[in-house]
C-alpha cells in the first residue's frame, strides 16, 4: 500500500479555540451538519468543547479526512492551535459515533482529566491524545 493512498484510514488530532462563546444553539447546529456529513462519508470520532476549546479526534479514510480537515481549517468559528496527528489506523477506536460530542456537563462527568488540559500547549499533547482515546473506551453505545 503506497504512503499517501487515498483509502487509507488514518486519524487526525487537533485543538483550537472558538473564536465567540459558543452557545448552545450553535454547537447544536455545528453538530447536526457536521454529524451528518461524517455519516455520509464514514467518518467516525469525537468532539470536545470546553472552556471555549475544541480538541476533535477524526477517523475515516484519507482522502475524507483530509478534504473535511480544509475545510474545518478554514472555519470561522474557531482557530487552530495545534494539529496533533494525522497517523495511519488499523482500526477505529470511535467505530459507532460518527461523531460524539463531549461538552458541558458529559466532560465533566465522563472526561473530567481533559477539563482544564485544553488549552493548546503542545507539552499537553501526548496526555491530551491519551485522554481523548481513553474515552471510546468506555462510551461506545
Ligand atoms: C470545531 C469544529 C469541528 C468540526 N467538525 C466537523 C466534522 O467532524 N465534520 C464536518 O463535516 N464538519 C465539521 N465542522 C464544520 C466544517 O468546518 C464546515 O463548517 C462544514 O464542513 C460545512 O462547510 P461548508 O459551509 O463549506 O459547506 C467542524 C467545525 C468546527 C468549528
Amino acid at each position: 500500500m503506497s504512503a499517501d493512498d487515498p483509502n487509507q484510514l488514518v486519524e487526525l488530532s487537533y485543538i483550537s479555540k472558538a473564536t465567540h462563546d459558543m452557545g448552545l444553539s450553535s454547537l447544536v447546529h455545528l453538530f447536526d451538519v457536521a454529524r451528518k456529513w461524517n455519516l455520509d462519508h464514514e467518518l467516525t470520532g469525537a468532539l470536545f468543547y470546553e472552556n471555549g476549546h475544541f480538541a476533535q479526534i477524526l477517523e475515516g479514510k484519507r482522502k475524507d479526512v483530509l478534504f473535511i480537515w480544509g475545510k474545518i481549517q478554514k472555519d470561522y468559528r474557531h482557530k487552530i492551535l495545534h494539529r496533533i496527528e494525522l497517523d495511519e489506523i488499523d482500526q477505529r477506536l470511535f467505530p459507532n459515533w460518527a461523531l460524539r460530542f463531549y461538552g458541558g456537563d458529559q466532560i465533566a462527568k465522563d472526561v473530567p482529566h481533559l477539563v482544564g488540559l485544553l488549552d493548546g500547549l503542545p507539552s499537553h499533547d501526548v496526555e491530551l491524545l491519551r485522554i481523548m482515546r481513553s474515552v471510546a473506551s468506555g462510551n461506545q453505545n
